[in-house]
Formats: C-alpha cells, sequence, structure tokens
C-alpha cells in the first residue's frame, strides 16, 4: 500500500525530504560506482562504431538495471521513468526519473564529465511539465563529486570528505557571463543550435559545451557556470539538476513563464536570466 493518499504532505515533511535525498545520493553512488568498475577493457574509441555504441548501450542498461532493483526495494510504491526504458506506474504519487548515465559520449572517451542522474519528482511523470522535481542527486564517479537537493533545503556538493552549500554566482549582464549548452544528436537539430551559438556567443564571456546536461545543471549551482539553456533534452537529463540550481538560486524555466520542458530548459544567475532567455527563447521554437 503506497504511504500516504496525498503525496502533496511531502513538501511540508522536511524529514521525508531529507529522506528521498539521502536514496537518491545512495542509488546514484551506487550506479556511478559500477560503471566505473565495471567498465570494459574493450570498450574504447578505437573500437568500431557500433560496437562502442553496444558497450555503451550495455553499460547504460546495467546502471540502469540497478537504479531500478534498488529503487523498487527501497521505495516499493514510487514509480520509475528511465532513459534505457525503464517504467513503473506510481502507486504513491512519486516518481523517479534516472539518467543511468548522462554524458554517454564522454563516458566512452574518459571524459570525466558523465554522471548518473536521480529525481524524484511529485505529479505526472509522463508528461513534459506535470511535475516537480522533491529530492535529487548527480553522481559523477569520476570526479568523486556528489551534488544533490530537496526542495526548500538548498543544494549541496559533497567532494574531498567536504560537503559545500551551493550558490550561484552573481554576473551582472551577459557579457560577463560563461553560458554552458549542449547539442542534440540529430544533425538538423544541430544546424539549429549553431545559429543560436553563432548569436549568443559575441554577447557573452564565453560559451563551454560540457557533455552532460545534469553536470551542466549542478555547474551553473556551483558557480562554474553563470548559466545553462538547451533545446531537446528530456525529462531525465534535467530533473536532477534543475532542482539542485533552483535550490542554489538559478531562475530555472523553458521560454520566460513557462516550465522547463523538450523545447527549452534555462538556469541562470537571476541578473543575466531575462537576457539570456530572450536571446534564446524564440529561436528554439
Ligand atoms: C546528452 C547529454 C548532453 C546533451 C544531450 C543529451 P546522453 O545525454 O546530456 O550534454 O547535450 O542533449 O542527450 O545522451 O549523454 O545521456
Ligand atoms: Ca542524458
Amino acid at each position: 500500500m503506497a504511504e500516504t493518499t496525498d503525496p502533496h504532505e511531502i513538501l511540508n515533511d522536511p524529514v521525508r525530504l531529507i529522506e528521498l535525498r539521502e536514496i537518491a545520493k545512495r542509488v546514484a553512488r551506487e550506479a556511478g560506482e559500477l560503471i566505473v568498475t565495471d567498465r570494459p577493457t574493450a570498450l574504447g574509441v578505437a573500437d568500431t562504431k557500433s560496437s562502442e555504441t553496444d558497450v555503451v548501450t550495455v553499460m547504460d542498461q546495467r546502471s540502469e538495471q540497478l537504479l531500478r532493483e534498488r529503487l523498487a526495494e527501497l521505495r516499493p510504491h514510487d514509480g520509475l521513468l528511465g532513459e534505457e526504458g525503464a517504467s513503473r506506474p506510481s502507486e504513491s504519487g512519486l516518481t523517479w526519473i534516472v539518467d543511468p548515465i548522462d554524458g554517454t559520449v564522454n563516458y566512452l572517451y574518459e571524459h570525466p564529465f558523465y554522471a548518473v542522474s536521480v529525481a524524484v519528482v511529485i505529479g505526472d511523470a509522463s508528461g513534459e511539465d506535470g511535475w516537480d522535481t522533491v529530492a535529487a542527486a548527480v553522481y559523477a564517479p569520476a570526479m568523486d563529486e556528489m551534488f544533490s537537493a530537496a526542495l526548500g533545503q538548498g543544494a549541496t556538493l559533497e567532494a574531498d570528505g567536504v560537503t559545500t552549500d551551493l550558490h550561484v554566482n552573481d554576473p551582472h549582464e551577459l557579457s560577463l557571463a560563461l553560458i554552458g549548452t549542449g547539442f542534440g544528436y540529430a544533425a538538423q537539430k544541430r544546424a539549429v543550435q549553431a545559429a543560436i551559438v553563432a548569436e549568443l556567443l559575441p554577447k557573452a564571456r564565453d560559451i563551454r559545451r560540457g557533455g552532460s546536461a545534469a553536470l551542466d545543471l549542478c555547474f551553473v549551482a556551483g558557480g562554474r557556470l553563470d548559466a545553462y539553456y538547451e533545446s531537446g533534452i528530456n525529462a531525465w537529463d534535467r530533473a536532477a539538476g534543475q532542482l539542485i540550481a533552483a535550490e542554489a538560486g538559478a531562475i530555472v524555466s523553458g521560454e520566460i513563464g513557462e516550465k522547463p520542458g523538450k523545447n527549452l530548459t534555462i538556469a541562470a544567475a537571476p541578473k543575466v536570466y531575462a537576457e539570456l532567455a530572450s536571446c534564446v527563447g524564440a529561436k528554439t521554437r
């Protein structure tokens, strides 16, 4: 039986939010350790393209399987939505949205910007914007960095045995802002994204393409970026990172006045949000 009749009660229950955040951290860490320790030695960029993709897919699937099994044990009444197809309906009103390896191309190249993203959301997780994240963790195993947040409780980074509260930077204008973004896999989509970058680049301090949307959002939270935007990302790419960024003081939206979604996700330090959103917003449609 589900543990509560009204899932919204959790929004006023800091102890349960802390418990959910701890579960997110625990399973993200376990999956992160798995993808590092069980990484096949054959995996490397010199392999043929199809076999690289296959091996990465196997590790994606194994990571998602671990997340699926652990969450079924720890939170049997919650739903699940995962990038690799995991799907379980929710009895409790809460659903876990997981990305078993965000930054798969980085993982392939042993570039450290890849992460396991675990979020628990309230509402209807089958759609784009009928849900809100209540607790989340993003674990980057190659850097041993654990980003996490719970609604109303702030965001932290745990690294080298130290826990640091996260706060966004305070750049005063776009020309002083370091902006992260990402690109989809389809050539046609990339052509549109490149046109947006061409317009934005002369207006910003600089642009970074890290390769993991989940980490880009955490980097905004931790001040390694001043803002991030991307068009085309899925719920599992952003569900955890968008709460972590918001809890660190970022403004998070889709188009101005809308929730983040596939069309557009923006997370920005408050003083550069409007300028960035007006520059990238209309062009993503
Ligand atoms: C991708 C990464 C990347 C973003 C892409 C995503 P994946 O996820 O988050 O940074 O630009 O839009 O699809 O494929 O590595 O899980
Ligand atoms: Ca992803």
